[in-house]
Order: C-alpha cells, then sequence, then structure tokens
C-alpha cells in the first residue's frame, strides 16, 4: 500500500478525492491537509475535516489528522472558485456530517491548532525506515511549495514523487491558457514543478477526457451498482447519506459545468491523482520541459510545455535529473475512464 498525504481544497472534486483515498486498498492515507483556492482557508479545513468523518471508516476518522493549510498564495493574488464549487466549497450538499458530531467537532479543534506543512514534515518522519510518502496536491500549490522550501531533505530523503491535478497544455479553466490549481498560486506551481524529485500532473487536457455524464451518475444511484439500474429502487439506509452527499455534490458540480463550459457533466479532475497512484497501468504520459509563466498581460498562470523540444539544448536530457534543468514534469495524457469510474 502507497502512503499518502493529500493536500486539497475541498472543493467538489476533491470531496471524491478524499473518498477515494480512504478507500482504494492500495492507498493508505497518513494525512490530510487544506489549501486555499475553491474557497477560503477556514471553509477548506472544515470541508477537509467532515468529508473525512463522513466517508472514512470510524478508525479512519480518527487516526488520520487535518492540517489547516496556507490562507493566500505566496505572491499572487488571492482568488476563489464559487462558481464552480459553491460559496463554501461544497454548496448545496447534503448528507454530510456536521459540527454536531462529536468527532468532527474534535477533528476541526485540532486542525485549527495545526499546520500543513509540519503535518507534511512529521508524515516524513513517522515512516518506517526505508519507506517513502507521496505527496498529492489538489488545490493550489502554495503548502507544497512551502514543504520543499523549508524540508529540502525531507523531501529528497522520504517522499517519493509528487502528483498534482493541475495546468494544462493549450486551454485553461480560469483564463484561455491557465488551470485553476495554477493560476491561483502560479509562483507555487513553478517551485513544484522545478524539484528534484519526480512530479506527475493530470492536467486538464486528461481530466477533460474523464467526464461524469447523467448515465454515471444514475449508476451511483443504484442500490447495488453491480445490478441492473432501477431508478424506483429506494437507496440502503446505511448508504443514503453517503450517496445522497454525492449525489447533490456531483448534480451542482454538472449543472456548474453544463452552464458554464457547456460540457455533458463535469470532469473529475482530482481522483484522478488518487487513481493513478492506485492504478499507474490505466495511465499514459509523457516527460516534459514544463514552466510556468508568471507575469504577462494575457497568460499569468500558464503552463508553458515543451512539447518539440524548443529547449533541447539548455535541458538536461539525463532522466535521473527532475530539477531545475531537466524535463521536469511527467505529465500523463491518456486514461482507461470506464476503468477509471468503475
Ligand atoms: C481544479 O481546480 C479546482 O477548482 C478543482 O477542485 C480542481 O482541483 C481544476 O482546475
Ligand atoms: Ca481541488
Amino acid at each position: 500500500r502507497t502512503k499518502v498525504f493529500l493536500d486539497c481544497d475541498p472543493g467538489r472534486d476533491d470531496a471524491v478525492a478524499i473518498l477515494l483515498a480512504l478507500h482504494l486498498p492500495e492507498i493508505d492515507l497518513v494525512g490530510i491537509s487544506s489549501v486555499h483556492g475553491n474557497s477560503t482557508i477556514d471553509a477548506m479545513t472544515y470541508n477537509a475535516v467532515r468529508l473525512l468523518v463522513s466517508y472514512g471508516s470510524a478508525e479512519q476518522a480518527t487516526r488520520i489528522p487535518v492540517f489547516k493549510g496556507s490562507e493566500f498564495p505566496l505572491v499572487a493574488a488571492p482568488r476563489t472558485a464559487s462558481t464552480i464549487h459553491g460559496a463554501d466549497g461544497l454548496g448545496g450538499v447534503e448528507g454530510l456530517l456536521d459540527m454536531s458530531n462529536e468527532r468532527v467537532a474534535q477533528q476541526q479543534s485540532e486542525a485549527l491548532k495545526s499546520n500543513a506543512i509540519i503535518g507534511m514534515a512529521d508524515a516524513c518522519k513517522a515512516l518506517a525506515p526505508g519507506e517513502k510518502l507521496t505527496l498529492v496536491g489538489v488545490g493550489a500549490f502554495t503548502n507544497i511549495a512551502l514543504f520543499i522550501s523549508v524540508f529540502p531533505d525531507l523531501l529528497l530523503e522520504k517522499v517519493s514523487q509528487i502528483v498534482l491535478m493541475g495546468g494544462a497544455e493549450g486551454r485553461g479553466n480560469k483564463s484561455p491558457v491557465s488551470e485553476s490549481n495554477v493560476y491561483c498560486d502560479p509562483h507555487a506551481a513553478s517551485i513544484v514543478f522545478d524539484c528534484p524529485i519526480p512530479v506527475v500532473i493530470c492536467p486538464l487536457n486528461l481530466t477533460h477526457t474523464a467526464i461524469f455524464t447523467d448515465e454515471i451518475h444514475s449508476l451511483l444511484l443504484q442500490p447495488n451498482p453491480t445490478a441492473p439500474f432501477s431508478p424506483e429502487a429506494p437507496l440502503p439506509p446505511a448508504a443514503s447519506d453517503l450517496r445522497l452527499s454525492l449525489s447533490t455534490n456531483l448534480t451542482h458540480f454538472a449543472a456548474a459545468y453544463k452552464r458554464k463550459y457547456g460540457f455533458l457533466g463535469p470532469p473529475l479532475h482530482d481522483p484522478l491523482t488518487i487513481a493513478y497512484i492506485a492504478r499507474p497501468e490505466l495511465f499514459k504520459g509523457t516527460r516534459y520541459r514544463v514552466d510556468v509563466e508568471l507575469k504577462g498581460d494575457h497568460s499569468v498562470g500558464a503552463t508553458v510545455v515543451d512539447l518539440w523540444e524548443y529547449k533541447k539544448e539548455q535541458v538536461d536530457q539525463d532522466p535521473s535529473n527532475w530539477g531545475r534543468k531537466g524535463k521536469n514534469v511527467l505529465i500523463l495524457e491518456e486514461v482507461d475512464v470506464p476503468a477509471f469510474y468503475k
């Protein structure tokens, strides 16, 4: 099982990433941190807590810590994404536990006293000798950039790879050319992409192929997802809150994507990172030199992917060099979509 620390801004698709990280047998989730992005840091922290407690087993809800992360980007002006995710990041979602639940209240009080960067460092220090951690980022990359800058030795010794949802080749969802997680903190993205360990990204070009259609939604609502669909069958009581929360969440996500982008349904961006860690054989990717546009009139936050090796002369072609001068990012370009949704 791969030990995973998940940094997120929950967030409609982040919620599904948390669900997968808690329940895929290949993943051992050891910590969750919040970061600004889809809404304020307070909302992101509370959502991380209530998703963990609602979706995890009693043991997971007690053992897995939640850490509060950065409120602002490193340099850029703060931004949120309320048109897609609602005012608090999970606008309109029903069926999640709240502060009236003892464990939610306890986890929330611990989270507010904590710090994401220290949480990442502590997760590294708790590893057995020879064991490594996978760091996952599905919000702005501020916390991860700070961890890299403050604890470079832990990064090198204890982190096997960083897997991110972010960036795009020639498209955007916050501007014509910038994807939200990079746009929300482009300087942080630049630091993370150039760090000296393997960095993997799920860009929009990949996530836009993994659309959560109405048909997949109806499968989710089946009492037994492997049985033929029967719309009038009631949901079993034990699963109703989980399914209610997923269904209300994804209904709002779908409406926003249909309205704003004209898509058939929302792309489940963030869960693809967890799916990649659990089942890398479902994905195909290529390593490229990727830089982040940090200033400009039209392209701030764009990921500049050197598809045709224009920078061949300057870029170290040694595959062991992931750092500042190397081909620094493995971009996932294809996924087996039916297997992912299954
Ligand atoms: C990314 O931006 C966020 O709004 C989503 O949760 C996802 O992580 C998609 O661009
Ligand atoms: Ca996210």
